[in-house]
């Protein structure tokens, strides 16, 4: 990508005596709100409110063993940094490689985090073979990596970034091979492409500098209106987010929320905030301010399903090697310790109102039956639920239950099951669970137990051992 925002880097000023006053002011503000919830993490914060916290990992910080159990401890969402790219994942024509891929997705499942997939279709790390195709085969190619690639991980990615980065400045297209081949239709062809391979992951397309109401964003956005309004599986909006200390868009909330009214989810998918360094205790303090900002744009927006930062630490960032002079982008420090940005997003989490995505289903087509559901059963009582089996692999998988209302609205409603074999939960969202033995009990979280007569809402778990759907009840006071 190109530096964004630059212009503003040179005006920026420097009022480091005045800044420092506001910091101090700042600091005591955030310290006198912590202490009940700093025992928290940002992942169990987040799923209280409906969301995720992810962060960005590459195949190099999985053996650095410091960043790993931070990295675990704090996210429940892994992007592999560069390994689901087409150049690490079909370097040559027809030959694909998955292996540093499935690193990645083994770590966060090992973890009970999800994964966003990143990328299928972008002009950069794209192999020079693909570049250099005539145009006439450039579709073929497209389509075949897409369905091989979203193929071989098939119900273990909860989301792909199908295209990366599609737009200019100006909020035109860029003219890489894809267009020249397809014009704007290769974004629709891409990602019928990837709905048809692994219909349950949600599509989306993923740009920067498009955070603010702008030239580019305005661009996507009547893109987007075309793709729902033509019923292509278009999900949702990735707005990377890769800001400048003290310039957060002022409509960062009204942005997302205009494609959120398209009935598309929004996410925060790359978060970073470089300083220009040495980074002083006030501009700490301000990155702190621009975390906050973030995640509480994203609780804002009930569309928004989460948001990950694009790594861990300040000693792994992608920062100082391509904006020289720029760092310290992350919520931790090169030595692990939590910034002011930490305590500034986990507080924005733990002191927001409580709101949760929506549970509308997306415009665009319907995902295809679950792999293996409990039997559906009648809605007599209040309530009923439905478990789903979405993902599994080797000592593990991942369930969703739709809670529906009967007849008449629920207010709270409770779950319960027992498991047949000795299976675990080990990460449990949009619910809150007690376990005895081997009998479980999800009651709904603080903003999902009302349901309007016949409405759902769904909660979500990994769990240890083997797969199973048992049958399942509900009950609502
Ligand atoms: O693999 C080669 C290695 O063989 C070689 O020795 C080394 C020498 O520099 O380069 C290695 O490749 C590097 C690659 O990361 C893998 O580490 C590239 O030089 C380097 O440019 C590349 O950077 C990645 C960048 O995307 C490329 O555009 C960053 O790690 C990655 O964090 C970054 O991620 C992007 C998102 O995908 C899209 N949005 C922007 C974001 C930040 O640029």
């Amino acid at each position: 990508m190109k530096p964004p925002n630059h212009s503003s880097d040179r005006s920026r000023g420097r009022v480091r005596g005045l800044a420092a006053v506001l910091a101090a002011a700042t600091a005591v503000a955030v310290g006198l709100a912590m202490p009940a919830q700093a025992a928290s993490t940002l992942k169990a914060s987040a799923e209280a409110k409906g969301r995720y916290f992810g962060t960005a990992l590459t195949r190099g910080d999985l053996g650095i063993s410091a960043e790993v159990n931070l990295a675990a401890a704090q996210f429940d969402m892994v992007t592999p940094g560069n390994e689901m790219k087409w150049d690490a994942t079909e370097p040559s024509r027809g030959s694909f490689n998955f292996g540093s891929g499935d690193q990645i997705v083994s770590f966060a499942q090992s973890h009970g985090m999800r994964v966003r997939g990143h990328n299928l279709v972008w002009h950069a790390q794209l192999p020079a073979w693909v570049s250099s195709l005539p145009l006439n085969q450039v579709q073929g190619v497209m389509e075949n990596h897409i369905t091989t690639e979203a193929t071989h991980y098939k119900g273990k990615v909860y989301a792909w970034d199908v295209i990366n980065e599609p737009y200019n400045e100006d909020g035109t297209l860029r003219q890489d091979v894809f267009y020249k081949a397809m014009g704007a239709n290769y974004l629709a062809i891409a990602l019928r492409a990837a709905h048809a391979a692994d219909p349950n992951a949600k599509l989306y397309i993923n740009d920067y500098n498009i955070e603010g109401i702008n030239a580019k964003s305005n661009g996507l956005y009547s893109l987007a209106q075309s793709l729902v309004s033509q019923g292509v599986p278009l999900h949702g909006i990735g707005f990377e987010s890769h800001f400048i200390v003290g310039q957060i868009p002022s409509s960062l909330q009204a942005n997302m929320q205009r494609f959120a009214d398209l009935g598309l989810d929004v996410a925060i998918t790359e978060l970073d905030d470089r300083i220009l360094m040495p980074a002083d205790s006030s501009e700490l303090q301000q990155q702190g301010t621009d975390y906050g900002k973030v995640v509480n744009a994203c609780l804002a927006v009930s569309r928004c399903v989460g948001v990950s930062q694009w790594g861990v630490d300040d000693g792994h960032t992608w920062i100082p090697g391509t904006f020289p002079g720029y760092g310290a982008p992350m919520m931790w420090d090169s030595s692990y310790q939590p910034k002011p940005a930490y305590t500034a997003a986990l507080n924005a989490l733990n002191s927001a109102p409580n709101t949760s995505p929506s549970p509308t289903p997306p415009v665009s087509p319907s995902p295809t039956p679950p792999v293996s559901p409990s039997p559906t059963p009648p809605v007599t009582g209040a309530c009923s639920a439905t478990l789903t089996t979405v993902n599994s692999w080797p000592g593990g998988f991942q369930s969703e239950v739709t809670v529906r209302a009967g007849s008449s609205a629920v207010n709270g409603w409770t779950v319960k099951w027992t498991w047949p074999g000795g299976q675990t939960i080990s990460s449990l969202w949009n619910g809150t669970q007690s376990v005895s033995g081997s009998s479980v009990t999800v009651r709904n979280a603080s903003y999902n137990g009302s349901l309007a007569a016949g409405a759902s809402t769904t909660f979500g778990f990994t769990a240890n051992g083997t797969a199973a759907t048992p049958a399942v009840t509900c009950t609502s006071p």
